[in-house]
């Protein structure tokens, strides 16, 4: 599978705090043998956001697109609604699931107002920003990945999935 990891910060747009999460997102997923073949840092804004999503996943390149950050309270945190604006079909059964297993962990998991969703034939999935609470939320997900990617590709493989389920 080929990732994207867009970090979603101002501060490390800046480069006044150093992107620690995007890194170790890229570690965890490597270690499963996944490519990443796209990284970036993009201040808060929703545009800018908005755009680089676009365009990451409409060059057909990345099967699944995972940003960090921006997904929480604050009132410059618009990751959820950047995304929304770019996103053509939901995905909540992700986020319930991220949800509910983080709250297992602290109840600030609440806090994540965080989305998932697909666009074309790629899937966008918001995570928290802290390095633990991402890695956390991804580590939730990664076992239905290759299926849900599967499906987006429309493979005839994908059925094989079913049984395991
Ligand atoms: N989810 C998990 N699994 N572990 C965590 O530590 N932190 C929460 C939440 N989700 C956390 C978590 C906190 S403290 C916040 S404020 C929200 O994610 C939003 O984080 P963000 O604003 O960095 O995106």
């Amino acid at each position: 599978m080929r990732f994207g990891i867009l970090t979603v910060s101002d501060r490390s747009s800046r480069g006044e705090r150093p992107d620690l999460s995007g890194p170790i997102l890229a570690k965890t997923l490597q270690a499963k043998n996944w490519q990443v073949l796209q990284t970036g840092i993009v201040p808060d804004e929703m545009e800018i956001i908005s755009k680089t999503l676009v365009k990451w996943a409409d060059s057909r390149e990345l099967d699944v697109i995972l940003s960090t950050g921006g997904t929480g309270f604050a009132p410059r945190d618009i990751t959820p609604e950047a995304t929304r604006l770019v996103i053509e079909r939901l995905t909540p059964g992700l986020d319930e699931v991220m949800r509910a297993s983080s709250l297992k962990l602290t109840p600030h998991a609440m806090l994540s107002r965080g989305i998932s969703g697909i666009r074309g034939k790629t899937l966008i999935v918001n995570l928290p920003g802290s390095p633990k609470a991402a890695c956390e939320n991804l580590l939730v997900i990664a076992p239905v990945l290759e299926h849900a990617v599967q499906l987006l590709q429309d493979d005839p493989g994908s059925e094989k999935g079913h049984q395991t389920a």
